[in-house]
C-alpha cells in the first residue's frame, strides 16, 4: 500500500505514524521542510512548497500511490485534491470547492443558514461595498467577534473583550481585514467553553473522534496573543470535564447535517476530516468554525488512541464504506504541550539549535516546524515540537507531557498549565457559571 502524505507539521508526523502502524504501508511524503519525524517514517520524500502543484504532480506520478492523505489546509486551498483526482489518485481530503468549509467562513455560515442547520450565532457578512452597514450591526450586538473571510493560520479572529475593547475598534478591524480579504464576518460573541470535535466522513457517514480542548493563547492562564494552538488534552471517557454526552451528540448532529448540506449544495461528496470548532453555551452547542483537516495539535490527541487500522479507515473514507466499520479508540487520556520558539507568535526566534535529551517512558515527541540540518535540529518561525503524554487519566498524562518538555533544551517556551487540574477546574467552574 503506497501512501502519499502531504504536509510537514506535527499533525502530519502523527498521521504518518498512525498510517505506518499498518505493516503494509510504504510512505512517501511531500514536505515543506525536512521534518525528521516524517522523514524517518518515509521511504522517500520531496521538499517543496504547497503552491508548487507541478512539483507535487511530478512526485505523485513518480510514486503512483494507492491514495494520498492531505494534512494541512494550505494545499487543500490550492486544489491539490483536484489535481490528484485528475491523475486518478484518490485522496483523504476535500477538493478546493469543498474545502471552502474552512477557507471561506461566509460560505459555511451561509450553508448553515440556507439548510436551517442549528449552530449559527447571529452574524452578518460585509465587503467593501457595504461595510458602512457594519456599524449598526455591531452597535446592535452586546459584544462581537470579527472574522476575516479566508485563511489566517488561526490568528485572524478577534474577539471583543479579549483582543479589542470598543465597538469603534471592531469597526476599524473590519476595515483592516477588508484590505486583505474579500469580506469580513461580524458575529455575536458567544459565552461558553470551546472544544474540538474532529469527525471523519466519506460524505455520507460521519464518525466523531474523541473531543479535545485546545489552548489558543500563547501564555499561561490564557494570556497573550492567539497562536495556532499551544497544546490540548482529551480524557479517558471520551468526554471533557465541562461537557455532557448530549453536547457531543449535538456537535455530531450539526456536522452530519453539514455533510449532507454540502453535498446538496455542490453535488460533491466530502471525503476527509470535518473538524468542528464548537462552543458549549447556555443555549446549547454552537459552531465557531469548521476546519477541513485534522487539528494541530488535536490530531495528536486522537490518532494515537485509534485502535482500528487507519489505512482501513482511510480506504473506507475514499470508497464511501465508512458505514461498514466501527472505529475504536482506547480509553486513555492524552495531553499535548507545544514547545515554541521564544518570541512566538509575533517575533519567533528562528535558526536556534534544539537539543533533545532522554524522553520519559510513555512520552512521545512530534516534530513540527523544525529543520534537520547536518549539525542538528533548528527552530524555524512556528511551533517547534509537541510533547505528548498518554495515560489512564489526565493527571498522569499531563505529568508525562510536562516531563517530556524538560528533556528538550533551546530558546523555547511552553504552557505549563495545559491539562493541569487547576486549569481544567477553571473550565468546569466557567461552564457552571454559564449554565446558572
Ligand atoms: N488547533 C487549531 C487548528 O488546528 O486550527
Amino acid at each position: 500500500m503506497k501512501i502519499l502524505l502531504i504536509g510537514n507539521g506535527a499533525r502530519e508526523h502523527v498521521i504518518a505514524e498512525t498510517l505506518k502502524k499498518n505493516k503494509e504501508t510504504t510512505l512517501f511524503s511531500y514536505i515543506k521542510s525536512k521534518n525528521p519525524g516524517i522523514v524517518s517514517l518515509s521511504n522517500d520524500f520531496e521538499v517543496g512548497n504547497y503552491n508548487e502543484l507541478e512539483k507535487i504532480k511530478n512526485f505523485a506520478q513518480k510514486i503512483k500511490p494507492d491514495f494520498a492523505f492531505v494534512g494541512p489546509e494550505e494545499p487543500l486551498n490550492k486544489g491539490v485534491v483536484d489535481l490528484l483526482n485528475k491523475l486518478k489518485i484518490d485522496a483523504v481530503g476535500p477538493t478546493k470547492n469543498l474545502a471552502r468549509l474552512e477557507t471561506s467562513k461566509s460560505f459555511t455560515r451561509n450553508l448553515l443558514e440556507k439548510y436551517r442547520i442549528e449552530g449559527n450565532p447571529k452574524f452578518k457578512i460585509f465587503n467593501k461595498n457595504n461595510v458602512n452597514d457594519a456599524k449598526k450591526f455591531i452597535d446592535d450586538l452586546e459584544q462581537c467577534v470579527i472574522k476575516p473571510d479566508g485563511l489566517t493560520g488561526g490568528k485572524g479572529v478577534q474577539v471583543q473583550g479579549d483582543h479589542f475593547k470598543t465597538k469603534k475598534e471592531a469597526l476599524d478591524y473590519c476595515n483592516e481585514v477588508l484590505q486583505a480579504h474579500p469580506s469580513v464576518i461580524v458575529e455575536e460573541k458567544l459565552e461558553g467553553e470551546e472544544f474540538s470535535l474532529q469527525c471523519l466522513t466519506d460524505g455520507k457517514t460521519v464518525i466523531a473522534t474523541p473531543p479535545v480542548q485546545d489552548h489558543k493563547r500563547a501564555f499561561v492562564d490564557d494570556k497573550g496573543p492567539n497562536t495556532g494552538g499551544m497544546g490540548s488534552y482529551s480524557c479517558e471517557d471520551h468526554l471533557l470535564p465541562f461537557l455532557t454526552k448530549k453536547n457531543i451528540e449535538e456537535g455530531l448532529k450539526i456536522t452530519q447535517k453539514v455533510a449532507d448540506a454540502i453535498y446538496r449544495e455542490t453535488g460533491e461528496f466530502y471525503r476527509g476530516v470535518m473538524y468542528a470548532g464548537l462552543i458549549a453555551t447556555k443555549n446549547g452547542v454552537k459552531l465557531l468554525e469548521y476546519n477541513a483537516r485534522f487539528g494541530d495539535p488535536e490530531a495528536m490527541n486522537v490518532l494515537p488512541l485509534m485502535e482500528t487500522d487507519f489505512v482501513d479507515v482511510s480506504n473506507a473514507i475514499i470508497s464511501q464504506q465508512l458505514h461498514k466499520i466501527k472505529i475504536k479508540f482506547q480509553n486513555k487520556a492524552t495531553v499535548c504541550k507545544y514547545l515554541v520558539p521564544d518570541g512566538y507568535p509575533d517575533n519567533p526566534l528562528k535558526n536556534e539549535k534544539i537539543e533533545i535529551g532522554k524522553i520519559p517512558q510513555n512520552a512521545k515527541l512530534y516534530y513540527a516546524s523544525v529543520e534537520q540540518r547536518e549539525d542538528g535540529l533548528y527552530t524555524t518561525t512556528s511551533r517547534a515540537i509537541a510533547c505528548f503524554g498518554i495515560a489512564d487519566n489526565l493527571e498522569k498524562a499531563e505529568r508525562i507531557a510536562e516531563e517530556a518538555t524538560s528533556s528538550i533544551k533551546g530558546r523555547l517556551f511552553h504552557r505549563e498549565d495545559i491539562g493541569t487540574k487547576k486549569l481544567v477546574e477553571k473550565r468546569v467552574m466557567h461552564m457552571k457559571e454559564i449554565l446558572r
